[in-house]
């Protein structure tokens, strides 16, 4: 009976292995690698990454693999695009190239980074297991020096098998897309690097105060030395024990969605060096008002998925800008990166081109509440997330889930997280799509105490049809801090043409958007919306004979070529209230 061997769920990398990677110099793994599809995890159960071809006596084995005669796929991807054979394939992929490897200096390090692989990832060099990683939308860094050798194979094995104890679990409104779906980097650091740096402007500053934090690899003694030349600025941070910090006065020009202005930073610190381009923003709760940079603004928001029709989750930095674009001529500030961390380009491209973020883990609908491995998932993704994106202006908010049910379980679980991600982060808010309290129609979530936005997600005029249900909604709640409307809409098949009243035409969508914000225009603690969804998307829940195992309820086609009715309604929304 071929078990697969317990030390093969251990060694579990998780955000304490990252590594500050951002504009060091890579040696890109992307490309063509070979690949099985291992249904029955046969790799891990015969270990065939111990490439073992002969027995103690010499004789040849017969080994089911031959990893440099398998298939080639081009990673990155999403496997379940690459080949129709694969769009509904849910199981293990195991991957495997060759390359190279020089030394270029005694005391150096050859970190791995992976973007993304959904869901667990395992990797192997020379026949050894380096580790595993868990989760399916936030990078992992391996160093991998002490396994490498002149000439290496490596092997990343891939399961997006869907489980109850994972996070999201089994259950989702979005394609379960599987591999290696972001890029594959190797960078060299020296042994003692620079592994994390945290820079941002100092909330309740008054704008004229940036505090910055530097971890070091090693329990380091010495200097960083930060500089900001627009700003002629070159500070000294002293480190001890690896870690130092400093506040400092500085009169950046602030960045908006408006004027997207980034600065170029640099840290040194015992030879090494990084770098990072930084937009300096306040966003705060002010009573009931949201601020940035000390002025109350309405988040003129869209939800979008991280998916393209060409590349499943693999978007290109081209798709990214696009959909920026898009939500721009729709007349956004704000995007709802909805339901897991997109890729960290994402944010980075909402720095230079001007646009605020919701970012989200993916607590979806029912996990396993009570469970603290399932915990310590959720955890360690928001923890990746937050590491990944602290430097980003542009991100404004954490989400720690999204349409959880009100239990016990669950408030201890998010409630968790909510103060976690406060700990880790005090310069942004805190906030979680919640559900209406249907049985008194009203914005009542436990959760509420632990988050400094609400977010609620409310389908009146769609799922739940009676309209009067909506103002009443509103009059029978008095929230102690701004809302968001995380999530209204309709289904609206493109073309399809009717009455008002003709569930899933463009007709029908369009009175939706029509309602809902002549509606929340007059509730006044209500400060931003993020309607479901900017474009249609995958969605093996979707079977009707209009949605064809789409989500329809997109503004736009799946191509974002088609403009539904519902795209000029928002956009004269936004446009009328950017004008008061
Ligand atoms: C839910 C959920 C979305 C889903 C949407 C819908 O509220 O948050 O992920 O796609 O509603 O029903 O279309």
């Amino acid at each position: 009976m071929e078990k697969i061997k317990q030390e093969l769920f251990e060694k579990i990398i998780t955000h304490d292995s990252m590594v500050y990677d951002r504009f060091r110099k890579k040696e890109s793994l992307n490309g063509h690698w070979h690949y099985a599809v291992d249904q029955y995890d046969t790799f891990l159960r015969q270990q065939w990454f111990q490439e073992n071809y002969y027995d103690n006596n010499g004789n040849t084995l017969p080994v089911d693999f031959s990893f440099d005669e398998w298939e080639m796929m081009t990673l990155p991807c999403c496997w379940n695009i690459v080949d129709k054979m694969y769009m509904l394939y849910e199981g293990s992929m195991v991957f495997t190239r060759k390359f190279l490897y020089a030394r270029r200096s005694d005391d150096e390090r050859m970190i791995l980074k992976i973007g993304a692989a959904n869901y667990i990832c395992r990797i192997f060099i020379n026949k050894e297991f380096v580790g595993m990683h868990k989760g399916g939308s936030t990078p992992c860094y391996f160093d991998i020096t002490n396994f490498l050798q002149h000439d290496n194979r490596i092997i990343i094995q891939v399961d997006n098998t869907r489980r109850s104890s994972q996070v999201p679990a089994m259950n989702t409104d979005w394609y379960n897309y599987g591999g290696i779906y972001r890029d594959i980097d190797l960078f060299r650091v020296p042994k003692i690097h620079i592994k994390d740096f945290k820079i941002a402007l100092e909330p309740n500053s008054g704008f004229q105060q940036i505090h910055t934090s530097v971890f070091m690899s090693e329990n380091y003694n010495g200097t960083a030395t930060l500089c900001i030349k627009e700003l002629g600025l070159s500070q000294d941070i002293v480190i001890q024990n690896g870690y130092g910090k400093l506040a400092f006065h500085a009169e950046p020009e602030l960045w908006t969605p408006e004027n997207p202005k980034l600065y170029d930073v640099s840290l040194a610190c015992a030879g090494d060096r990084i770098c990072d381009r930084v937009g300096f923003r306040e966003i705060r709760v002010n009573g009931m008002d949201i601020t940035l940079n000390g002025k109350p603004l309405f988040l003129r928001g869209i939800s979008c998925h991280e998916e393209s029709i060409k590349n499943g989750k693999a978007l290109t930095d081209e798709e990214r800008i696009e959909n920026i674009r898009v939500a721009k001529e729709l007349g956004c500030n704000f995007m709802r990166v909805a339901h897991y961390p997109h890729s960290e380009r994402m944010a980075q491209l909402a720095d230079e081109l001007g646009l605020l973020l919701w970012e989200e883990v993916p607590v979806y609908w029912d996990i396993l509440f009570d469970s603290e491995e399932t915990y310590s998932d959720a955890e360690n993704q928001l923890k990746e997330l937050i590491t990944r994106d602290y430097n980003r202006a542009s991100v404004i908010i954490w989400s720690v889930g999204n349409e959880n049910p009100d239990t016990d379980d669950r408030l201890r679980f998010m409630s968790r997280l909510a103060d976690c991600a406060h700990k880790l982060d005090h310069t942004r808010m805190v906030s979680a799509a919640c559900l209406v309290n249907e049985s008194k129609n009203a914005i009542e979530d436990r959760l509420e105490q632990h988050l400094d936005l609400i977010g609620l997600n409310e389908y009146i005029g769609w799922y739940a049809a009676k309209w009067h249900r909506l103002p009443e909604l509103f009059e029978n709640s008095a929230p102690n801090k701004p809302v968001i409307i995380t999530e209204f809409g309709a289904d609206a098949y493109p073309n399809f043409r009717g009455t008002v009243t003709d569930k899933g035409t463009e007709d029908c969508q369009a009175f939706v958007y029509e309602k809902q914000t002549e509606i929340i225009r007059k509730i006044s603690y209500i400060k931003g919306m993020t309607p479901w969804i900017l474009y249609d998307f995958r969605c093996p829940r979707r079977t009707s004979v209009n949605q064809k195992y789409y989500n329809t309820k997109g503004l736009l086609s799946t191509d974002k070529k088609y403009k539904k009715l519902a795209f000029q309604v928002l956009r004269d929304f936004y446009h009328s209230i950017t004008s008061t």
